[in-house]
């Protein structure tokens, strides 16, 4: 398997991004999830970088994600943002995945948002509704950490409290003050690319998941590897799969995921202001 996430390898794409944008430090770094991508145009003074252009970065091949870097600031503070992820079901491994959030750690961002559009196991999720993230069920059965020690953390590390409580806390506090009802659950992250069959979310329920993607646990291990504090916050996009008797289409999933996207990125932007 090749080592990607290397010394050598983040400090060259550190540089690369610093290239495009001399003297420039994140606080947050924000990963958006599918359909969430328009967001970032509510970033100021923003420069965009595709990930073409920084070194051991693979181009994103998914619709609804574009594939580059946005720094700039939101809420006041300077934000690193990713418009468009990668996934396992690209063919890209762990290591390909959390490349990026070892670069945006290590150009300064102690804090990681991350977003994603997800399919509701609660039965009580409704389309368009909010998740934050409590814990996560890694399904995916791969791990950035797998390799020679890396050097970047301690190669066996607590996951505890992979989502920080306290930004859990903020984030419910800044939903209050915006009207936004949230629900708080357990994220599991599967490989895709096809969707669940309802044996699997039977199961997923049963192990006490509430909402289902194909993303997320590969980058939350890496931050915590690095010591970031994580906040995590899945949009319910569609019941998850035997949930309700609708079959489930990728174009259902972006379009919801568009349609409630403002309501992460509020949340997000108040969360932020505030840290
Ligand atoms: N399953 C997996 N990934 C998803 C889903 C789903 O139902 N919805 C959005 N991403």
């Amino acid at each position: 398997m090749e080592q990607v996430i290397t010394r050598e390898n983040v400090q060259e794409a550190v540089e690369a991004v610093q290239g495009f944008a001399p003297g420039f430090e994140p606080q947050v770094a924000v990963i958006l999830g599918s359909g969430m991508g328009q967001m970032a145009a509510g970033i100021q003074d923003a420069v965009v970088i595709p990930y073409g252009q920084v070194p051991h970065m693979v181009p994103s091949t998914v619709q609804g994600h574009a594939g580059r870097f946005i720094l700039g600031t939101l809420s006041g503070r300077s934000v690193i943002c990713m418009q468009g992820r990668l996934h396992a079901y690209e063919g890209n491994s762990a290591q390909q995945i959390a490349f990026p959030v070892y670069v945006m750690n290590q150009l300064g961002a102690k804090t990681l948002v991350v977003t994603n559009a997800a399919g509701g196991i609660d039965p009580a999720y409704q389309v368009g509704d909010v998740m934050l993230i409590s814990d996560h069920i890694n399904f995916q059965m791969m791990n950035p950490i797998i390799g020679p020690e890396n050097g970047f953390g301690p190669r066996f590390f607590d996951m505890t409290h992979a989502y920080s409580p306290v930004l859990r806390d903020l984030a419910k506090q800044v939903a209050r003050s915006q009207g936004l009802g949230v629900h708080e659950g357990v994220y599991v992250g599967d490989l895709g690319p096809s969707f669940e069959t309802p044996a699997e979310i039977r199961a997923f329920r049963a192990w006490g998941a509430h909402a289902v993607g194909m993303s997320t646990v590969q980058e939350v291990i890496a931050a915590n590897q690095l010591g970031m504090e994580v906040l995590g916050a899945s949009l319910i996009s569609n019941p998850a799969a035997g949930v309700c008797d609708e079959p489930l289409s990728i174009d259902d999933v972006v379009a919801a995921a568009n349609v409630a996207a403002g309501r992460i990125w509020e949340l997000i932007s108040g969360v932020v202001a505030r840290l």
